[in-house]
C-alpha cells in the first residue's frame, strides 16, 4: 500500500497548492526558523538558471516548479525537461509552468526513458525521501548526466533533531525517509560521481556531484 506522502503527490487538490503553499511552508520547516534551506535554494536556483544552451532534467518536477525556473535562464537550444510519475501533478506543470523550453514526461525515476551520457545537468529536489526505493534512483540521475555535467540532490538527513523520541518514526510512518549523513554521498560516489559537495542547511541537505569526464 503507497504511503501518506505518495498518495497526496496524486491528489490533484494538493497538486494545485503545492507551488504556493506547501513548498514554501515546508522550504520553511527544514530550515527550522532560520534562513538556510530558503537562503541556499535561492542561491541554487540562480546558479541553475544561469545563461546557456544547457540541456537539464528535473526528476520529479511536481507541478514544474522548479523546471520553470531552471528554464527561464537558458539561452539559444536550451531547454529543462521535467519527469514525475503523477499525472495530477503533470496537469498543474502544464498548466501553470509551461514555456518554450519546458517539457513534461511522465516517467518513474528508477528506469528513465533516456539515453546514458545525455543531460548536461540533473536536478532532483524534495523527492528522493518520498520515494520507497531512492537510491538506485540516484545511479540513474548519474547514469543520464554526460560526462562533466553535474547532479544535484536536495533531501533529507539525519539530524539531531531527528534523534529526538518519536521524530523519526513519526516521519517514516507518514512515508518520509530520513536519510543517514552519508547515505548519499555514498551512492553518488559508488555510482561514479565526483566532486561530491554535501551542504546540510536545517534539517536538509544539498548534494552536488560531478560525472567525471
Ligand atoms: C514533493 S514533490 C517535489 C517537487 C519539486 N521537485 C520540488 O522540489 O518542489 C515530489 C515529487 O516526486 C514525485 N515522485 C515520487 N516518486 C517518483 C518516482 N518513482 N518517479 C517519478 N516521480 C516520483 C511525486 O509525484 C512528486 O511530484
Amino acid at each position: 500500500m503507497s504511503s501518506i506522502a505518495q498518495q497526496m503527490m496524486h491528489n490533484r487538490l494538493f497538486s494545485q497548492v503545492y507551488e504556493r503553499l506547501w513548498r514554501p511552508t515546508f522550504t520553511r520547516l527544514f530550515s527550522l526558523g532560520g534562513s538556510g534551506t530558503a537562503d541556499f535554494d535561492k542561491a541554487l536556483t540562480a546558479y541553475l538558471s544561469r545563461p546557456g544552451e544547457r540541456l537539464m532534467l528535473d526528476v520529479a518536477c511536481g507541478p514544474g516548479n522548479y523546471t520553470r525556473r531552471f528554464a527561464e535562464g537558458l539561452t539559444g537550444e536550451g531547454r529543462c525537461i521535467g519527469i514525475d510519475y503523477s499525472p495530477s501533478m503533470l496537469e498543474q506543470a502544464a498548466r501553470t509552468n509551461t514555456t518554450d523550453r519546458t517539457s513534461y514526461i511522465r516517467a518513474d525515476a528508477h528506469a528513465m526513458p533516456f539515453p546514458d551520457n545525455t543531460f548536461d545537468t540533473v536536478t532532483c529536489l524534495a523527492a528522493l525521501y518520498l520515494i520507497p526505493d531512492p537510491l538506485p534512483v540516484i545511479d540513474e540521475l548519474v547514469r543520464v548526466t554526460r560526462p562533466g555535467g553535474e547532479v544535484v540532490i536536495f533531501t533529507s538527513v539525519a539530524t539531531d533533531l531527528v534523534a529526538l523520541p518519536g521524530v523519526r518514526s513519526i516521519a517514516e510512518m507518514s512515508g518520509y525517509r530520513i536519510f543517514g549523513k552519508h547515505e548519499i554521498v555514498d551512492r553518488l560516489d559508488s555510482a561514479g560521481a565526483d566532486h561530491v559537495e554535501q551542504t546540510i542547511t536545517g534539517q536538509g541537505q544539498y548534494v552536488l556531484a560531478v560525472k567525471p569526464s
